[in-house]
């Protein structure tokens, strides 16, 4: 015979599996209107276009330094293009990462479910979007930028143990500030076409992404295990910690010229700076503290990494 409380988290436990589904589901209705093939979608072989930037100047790190007020214009453009190829490595660097994430998350769970079925077509969108912006980084001609050794090794042991709700959690730190970059690049008419047709392209397929994350960290700060629950805030602040280091490779400063050093701390000294990273975690720093995520250790260090004021 079940008690009261065993019915009532039998109860709570088919619920929030319910929830799962129609959140799945109406993910995969959107899925089949809205994907895009960026490899027709977009016009490869058309020459960059003289004067507009690879990426808008105020989402540049070094905007409104004493060193970006010292460059010419030329070296500014420049430096949007590493920036943007760098970012774009960040980016197939997350998209990897989160593809394993999906892969071990559905490893056991029912293969024919629609929560199953939606993660594959992430993986599905996550294999186009890095292939598209390896393409966007080769079509900008500047190198590919990869972290820093320690952090790709540190990755390698995260994405093959981490827990669910700190996969989610860390999918989320690598979608949603990116994401809230990408809303701004877009449809600014001082950017080049391609890299405002991969952004289109990005934001629309992401928007899906943050929900299924959002949802599923939702559910399991409720259904985990405290011991995981725990797990997840120190991770994520950890996680914002790396995430904020590795943002913008330095090697682009060297790239163009500037003294890589200099460069760094007029970054770091830069309110202006502050002020755009803190926008773009804004949202996902209310939904973290919303759902539990942003505790006291969590919180210094999500203070730490600069993302958190
Ligand atoms: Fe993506
Ligand atoms: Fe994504």
């Amino acid at each position: 015979m079940t008690t009261v409380t065993e019915r009532d988290a039998l109860r709570d436990a088919l619920g929030l599996l319910r929830d799962r589904e129609q959140v799945a589901e109406r993910l995969l209705e959107s899925s089949a209107k809205h994907s895009f093939d960026p490899d027709k979608e977009l016009d490869w072989d058309a020459p960059a276009e003289d004067g507009k930037w690879f990426w808008p100047p105020e989402l540049l790190s070094l905007y409104d330094t004493p060193l970006w007020r010292k460059m010419s214009e030329e070296q500014r453009m420049d430096l949007a293009r590493h920036e943007a190829a760098s970012l774009a490595s960040l980016g197939i660097w997350f998209e990897i990462i989160l593809m394993q994430l999906l892969v071990r998350h559905i490893y056991d769970k029912s293969l024919t479910s629609s929560h199953v079925r939606y993660a594959l077509t992430e993986i599905a969108d996550e294999c186009r979007h890095s292939m598209m912006f390896a393409r966007m980084i080769k079509k900008g001609g500047a190198p590919t930028y990869r972290v820093p050794r320690i952090y790709h090794n540190l990755a390698r042991v995260l994405k093959t143990v981490s827990t669910t709700p700190g996969s989610f959690a860390a999918t989320l730190l690598g979608e949603e500030i990116l994401d809230w970059m990408q809303r701004l690049t877009f449809p600014d008419e001082r950017v080049q076409t391609i890299v405002r047709g991969v952004t289109r392209i990005h934001v629309v397929e992401e928007a899906r992404h943050v929900r299924y994350a959002r949802e599923e960290l939702r559910r399991q700060m409720v259904s985990a295990p405290r011991w995981e629950r725990e797990l997840t805030r120190v991770s994520c602040g950890e996680a914002a910690r790396v995430f904020a280091t590795c943002f913008v490779n330095p090697q682009v400063y060297e790239n163009v010229g500037l003294d890589r050093r200099e460069a760094v701390a007029q970054v770091k000294a830069s309110g202006h700076r502050r002020e755009v990273m803190q926008s773009g975690a804004g949202r996902l720093t209310e939904f973290l503290d919303d759902i539990g995520v942003l505790n006291g250790v969590s919180r210094r260090l999500w203070k730490s990494s600069g993302l958190l004021a």
